[in-house]
């Protein structure tokens, strides 16, 4: 993982066990899944983001490219976020665009077509194929879309929805990645 990453998680880690947040503690990407989220990410300056949380994924998503702009998507605003969105800088901060909505609204007017596409947020069956479908035509041609939580024995739905897509892709850890033609 970059350096600069890494050091936000672990300033990350150490706040959130200072503030009690046990949130951001279990349900934040973990590290291996990160690098290899990061690693899919490169070279793609247009990501969106569905389930911010507390925001660790999008900011790990903006610091590791300076050139990237992250959109984030969540229904529910968890106010421990601006604590690690201060962590990152603001710099970084003002290439994350937090949207408190439902991811199956989909892009805004004027959105640039979307490159990486990571979905994290509501992981039954049903959710994930209607946060799919409502973002396929805001993707680039070549854009990846990687599904979290893909082997996870605990969210069932997130494979159940790649099966039913018909998505042929890659499975990483626990991340399974599909490439738009
Ligand atoms: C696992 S957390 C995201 C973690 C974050 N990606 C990270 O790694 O730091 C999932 C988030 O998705 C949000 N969520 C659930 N269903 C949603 C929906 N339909 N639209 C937008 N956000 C949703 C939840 O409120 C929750 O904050």
């Amino acid at each position: 993982m970059p350096a600069r990453v890494a050091r936000f998680a672990w300033r990350a880690n150490g706040c959130a066990r200072g503030i009690g947040d046990d949130f951001s503690l279990t349900s934040a990407v973990r590290p291996a899944e990160l690098a290899e989220l990061l690693s899919i990410a490169r070279g793609r300056g247009a990501v969106v983001e569905l389930g911010t949380g507390t925001a660790w994924s999008a900011i790990a998503l903006a610091l590791d490219d300076g050139a990237r702009r992250v959109i984030s998507y969540d229904s529910f605003v968890r106010h421990d976020r601006d604590a690690y969105l201060g962590l990152a800088g603001g710099r970084v901060r003002d290439r994350i665009e937090l949207r408190n909505e439902p991811d199956s609204n989909g892009p805004r007017a004027g959105d640039p077509p979307v490159e990486l596409l990571f979905i994290d947020s509501s992981h039954d069956c049903e959710s994930v194929l209607a946060a799919f479908r409502a973002w396929r035509t805001a993707l680039a041609p070549g854009a990846v879309v990687v599904f979290h939580d893909y082997d996870h024995p605990g969210y069932p739905g997130v494979r159940d929805a790649v099966v039913e897509l018909g998505l042929v892709g890659r499975r990483i850890g626990g991340l399974f990645a599909w490439r738009a033609p």
